[in-house]
């Protein structure tokens, strides 16, 4: 099978701008999350779109400087945290299968005695953050999951939107039962609001597009920040996130954007989609209106558009 080869950036410049016009275009835009308040206010007339290549300098269109809410793809550096402390251990307590449930469901989490399906579905990102509250406190570990944003997007200003927190912490009784149902089954062990507190304030983390690609190209680099060659996480744990990325990350429909874009990708409500093209660019799509499985509408055409016009679907180009 062939594979996905470096665009120079003058046509990925040319093919980023002709895909913000066509979804400029667009009268469909799915519609905002209504449940986090929050979040229910964010004008649905944005887009942006940025490719930070493993190996030189990012290139976008559209609102790829404007911050959003990052939501659950803070998960993936929640993962990429707790990996790096507890290592292999995580996995008796948080499964590595697609749910094809819900991001939020409560059904399949009393089935499975209190053990998540997965690290991208909320019990699961929530079991990660009690793994990360083992040693410290949760504004420290907030800390430390901002921080490993800020090193990798090599961006100081980044921050937890408060307001965003704030309503997350007021609203969230379904985190909180899940929680709890976790809890009663001696899968947490913080207490269940220190958990939750860290875990609502990673999902309100706000970054840009251009940001999260900068920040994800570790995951195209097999574990290592290109910035400066660090190891951010073994070659094959690298590729182990990626690949649960690919089977998990879009929730209930991670199987259908496996489908149509054939790229790991991990989407938030916020409207964000983080996709990683192995050994070539870690690329973010933003635009606030969800679909029905709460995937961004127009992003999710975006990364459409994007692998037909590039040919980077790791299952081989489009012919
Ligand atoms: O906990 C929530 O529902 C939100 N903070 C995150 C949801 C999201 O982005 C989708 N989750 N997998």
């Amino acid at each position: 099978m062939p594979r996905p080869s470096v665009i120079e950036t003058g046509e990925l410049q040319v093919i980023l701008d002709d895909i913000a016009d066509r979804v400029a275009g667009m009268s469909e835009r799915g519609k905002v999350a209504q449940y986090i308040p929050e979040l229910a206010s964010v004008d649905l007339n944005q887009f942006g779109i940025a490719v930070a290549p493993i190996d030189g300098a990012p290139v976008s269109a559209g609102n790829a400087n404007t911050l959003f809410s990052i939501q659950s793809i803070s998960k993936v550096f929640s993962l990429t945290e707790a990996l790096q402390h507890v290592g292999a251990t995580l996995w008796q307590r948080v499964g590595r299968e697609p749910s094809g449930d819900p991001f939020n469901s409560i059904v399949q989490l009393e089935h499975e005695r209190g053990i998540p399906r997965n690290p991208f579905i909320n019990p699961g990102a929530i079991v990660v953050a009690d793994v990360l509250l083992e040693d410290r406190s949760s504004d420290e570990a907030v800390n430390d999951v901002l921080n490993l944003c800020r090193t990798l997007a090599e961006d100081a200003s980044i921050q937890v939107d408060k307001a965003v927190a704030d309503s997350e912490m007021r609203t969230g009784s379904r985190n909180r039962a899940l929680a709890h149902f976790m809890k009663a089954e001696g899968n947490l062990k913080a207490p269940v609001e220190d958990v939750l507190s860290l875990y609502f304030r990673q999902c309100s983390i706000a970054m840009s597009c251009r940001q999260l690609a900068v920040a994800g190209r570790y995951l195209a680099a097999a574990g290592q920040n290109p910035a400066d060659a660090s190891t951010v996480l073994s070659a094959q744990r690298a590729r182990r996130v990626t690949a649960l990325m690919m089977m998990c990350g879009s929730y209930d429909a991670s199987g259908e954007f496996a489908f149509r874009v054939g790229l790991p990708a991990k989407s938030g409500v916020g409207g964000g989609i983080l996709c990683i093209v192995p050994g070539i660019a870690a690329v973010t799509a933003w635009s606030p209106g969800l679909d029905a499985k709460g995937n961004s509408h127009l992003a999710s055409i975006a990364f459409q558009e994007l692998v037909r016009a590039t040919g980077w679907s790791v299952f081989g180009p489009s012919v």
